[in-house]
């Protein structure tokens, strides 16, 4: 897809709420957490858990994940890498508008190319907090939630992230989460623990 803009007679408009006014009203600092990893690592599952801690604490947070937003936003989007790139992209501007909007977003997609997180956090490069849901393929493949690592042996989904597609690993994530080894209640831990290092949160 191109970067540029296709309309013409176009100007951006300027906000008349601050993201200041935003924070002091919300309490926290908008931030997006980019989940990434395999299918079946655990993405979501932490997403959603740390969803609720902030919210349960007053806190503006929502997620985004792939599985949901394939449904809507993205439903004309397949697998191959084009497509993995559009949705990406995507993802990366909705993202960046929630965070500008004071959220705490949090985006599980699986994400396995690294050009494509890094264009999502150069939206947002001080507010992005990529998350490496590290857990490896065979282990995934144990979990296997929705049968599709079966499916993918068998041959019957094309392109299956981890078995018959590329993942990219993070070479600088802000967080690796070893899933395979972490509790979910200790991982949910970590990234409310980064949240306060970085400001986001107050400690
Ligand atoms: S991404 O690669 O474009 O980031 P995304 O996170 O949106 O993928 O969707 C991944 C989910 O789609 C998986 O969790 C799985 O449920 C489903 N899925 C269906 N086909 C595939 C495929 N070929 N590769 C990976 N996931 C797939």
């Amino acid at each position: 897809m191109a970067d540029s803009i296709k309309a013409s007679n176009i100007t951006w408009h300027h906000a008349t709420v601050s993201p200041e006014d935003r924070s002091v009203k919300n309490g926290h600092q908008g931030a997006i957490l980019w989940f990434t990893g395999l299918s079946a690592s655990g993405k979501s599952t932490v997403a959603q858990a740390v969803q609720s801690v902030l919210f349960e604490s007053g806190c503006q947070a929502y997620v985004l994940d792939g599985d949901n937003v394939r449904h809507g936003l993205n439903k004309d989007l397949g697998f191959s890498p084009e497509d993995r790139e559009e949705n990406i992209r995507r993802i990366g501007e909705v993202s960046a508008l929630f965070c500008d909007a004071g959220f705490i977003v949090s985006t599980a997609f699986i994400s396995p190319y690294r050009a494509d997180r890094d264009k999502a956090r150069a939206l947002c490069p001080d507010r992005f907090y990529e998350i490496f849901v590290k857990c490896p393929v065979e282990v995934c493949e144990t979990r296997d939630p929705k049968g599709l690592y079966q499916k993918a042996r068998e041959g019957k989904i094309p392109e299956f992230t981890g078995i018959s597609a590329p993942y990219e690993e993070p070479e600088k994530p802000e967080l690796i989460l070893d899933t395979a080894t972490l509790s979910l209640e200790a991982c949910v831990a970590e990234v409310i623990q980064m949240l306060q290092k970085e400001g986001i949160l107050q400690a």
